[in-house]
């Protein structure tokens, strides 16, 4: 018994280090140190408008239901992008989300949102967020994650006349994709 399992063993062939995609960003829990890194990239992704101050990030982040993330490069433990969620009673709310434009399409946005489907649960169902409807690669970033838009919200922005378009992801729509994937 015990050389067949060993011989069934010699049967699988080895993974090569080089045939394994080393991990190229990894997410982690936002902390103090961030924040120049946060900024920066908040900078190169909103309009000044839109743009959220230090302050505004620590106001956010001082709620007790408020959760700041970031993606970190591995090979150079910079800052990749961030998000920031809250979580209510029955869902969970993105507040907001940016990948630095030297990282954009390479799956940091995508590796957010994963680790943000993680935190849903039996009794936090869906994850809701709501986007600009000028935003077109958020538009584009959203639906192709699976998300779906559920309403347009007039006058949500204090300085400009654009809708936002709600966008909802629920656990059994996740479901029903990895399934169907
Ligand atoms: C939206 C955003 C977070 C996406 O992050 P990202 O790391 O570039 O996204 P990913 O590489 O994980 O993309 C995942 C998929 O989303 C879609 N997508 C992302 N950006 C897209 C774009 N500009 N155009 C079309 N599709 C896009 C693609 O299907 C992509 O898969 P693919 O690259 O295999 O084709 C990033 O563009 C960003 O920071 N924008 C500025 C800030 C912002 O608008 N935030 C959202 C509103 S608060």
């Amino acid at each position: 018994m015990f050389h067949l399992l060993n011989a069934l063993r010699r049967k699988e062939a080895p993974v090569s280090a080089n045939e394994v995609e080393p991990l190229k960003f990894r997410v982690r829990w936002m902390i103090r140190r961030d924040m120049p890194e946060v900024l920066e990239i908040e900078q190169a992704a909103f309009p000044i408008s839109f743009r959220w101050s230090e302050d505004d990030f620590m106001h956010v982040l001082r709620r007790r239901t408020a959760i700041g993330m970031v993606a970190e490069e591995c090979a150079s433990e910079r800052v990749a992008g961030f998000f920031i969620y809250e979580s209510h009673a029955a869902a969970i709310e993105l507040l907001t989300i940016a990948v630095g434009t030297e990282w954009r399409r390479c799956g940091a946005g995508r590796l957010m949102v994963e680790r943000l489907k993680s935190k849903t649960t039996a009794r936090r169902r869906s994850i809701r967020f709501d986007v600009n409807e000028r935003n077109l690669a958020a538009l584009k970033f959203f639906s192709a994650l699976g998300f779906r838009a559920i309403a347009t919200r007039r006058g949500v922005y204090d300085d400009c006349d654009d809708d936002a378009i709600a966008f909802r992801l629920t656990r059994d729509e996740m479901r029903f994709r990895e399934y169907h994937q």
